[in-house]
């Protein structure tokens, strides 16, 4: 009897471990209801500040408008967002401009607290990064030279040949479109966007997957470039990418984005930027 008991609560106390171990696996985060719930919990790498990561090579999402005196000055609707985040959190922003590859980095080893440079939600960044909601829908392409049209009419011929030397940027979701549609061709990654834009243009490449909106505000500036082919994409859409293990700036940023989107200021801020990024433009293309 007494071995009984005792194998009993041998097995009653691994049965609690193991029940515990699973509630707490399967706990949801804490969520927040009202701002002063986030606020009271938020912490960001330097207190009071929103420290944001951002590549500008990305028209209109982030690049350097010249302004009247000459000067370039960040710019774009990531940017614009960054601020309304800010306010709405209550924190002053700065902005860290480095190459789109870095960023992801930057936010695991806490050097920033979002990073905001059209960032698709790629399931295979989930492991390294959280994600806010989607902001934006941009859309993929593939571009070309305009005189070279008729080669680019189908995705199957966005493979059509070894000799076709395509573009990507280093890191980008679009690297893995590039291994997708075009996989027999030389695929050759860039670091910026506005390098492989040019490269299209010089002919030394012939062409690159870019994101659509990306693509059509250079081809406004660049009329010989040319949005051959519409390339599928499952994530499709942009959300900023926010350090791990900080739920309440995560229920913040989706708050203060879904004032943005509702109060109409998304829309102005994308109408701006596609108005400033039509006008001189620099970084590496107009300097
Ligand atoms: N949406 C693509 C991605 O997440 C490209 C983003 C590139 N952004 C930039 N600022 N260059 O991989």
């Amino acid at each position: 009897m007494k071995k009984f008991t005792a194998i009993l609560i041998i097995m009653l106390t691994v049965f609690t471990m193991a029940f515990a171990q699973a509630a707490a696996e399967t706990a949801p985060a804490k969520t927040y209801a009202t701002l002063a719930e986030v606020k009271a919990d938020l912490k960001t790498v330097t207190a009071g500040k929103l420290t944001v990561a951002t590549s500008p090579d990305f028209a209109p999402y982030e690049f350097y408008a010249i302004d009247a005196n000459g000067k370039p000055n960040l710019a774009g609707f990531d940017m614009d967002l960054a601020k309304y985040i800010a306010n709405f959190l209550g924190l002053e922003l700065e902005v860290i401009p480095m190459d789109f590859d870095g960023i992801i980095l930057e936010l695991q080893t806490k050097s920033c607290d979002l990073g905001l440079a059209g960032f698709s939600p790629d399931p295979t960044r989930k492991e390294a990064v959280d994600f806010s909601d989607i902001y934006y829908q941009g859309g993929q392409s593939f571009v070309c030279l305009k005189k070279n049209a008729d080669n680019f009419k189908t995705l199957e011929s966005l493979n059509a040949s070894k000799t076709l030397k395509v573009g990507a940027q280093t890191g980008s979701i679009q690297v893995g479109l590039a291994e997708e549609f075009s996989a027999d061709t030389d695929i050759v990654l860039l670091t910026k966007v506005t390098d492989i834009i040019a490269e299209v243009l010089a002919g030394t490449l012939d062409g690159a997957y870019i994101e659509t909106a990306v693509a059509a505000a250079y081809a406004v500036n660049y009329p010989e470039l040319f949005l051959a082919v519409e390339v599928p994409y499952e994530e499709e859409g942009s959300a900023a990418a926010i350090s791990k293990g900080n739920a309440a700036l995560v229920a913040g940023v989706n708050m203060a984005i879904a004032q943005a989107l509702a109060d109409g200021s998304m829309d102005a801020f994308v109408a701006t930027a596609n108005e400033l990024s039509s006008g001189e433009i620099y970084e590496g293309l107009l300097d």
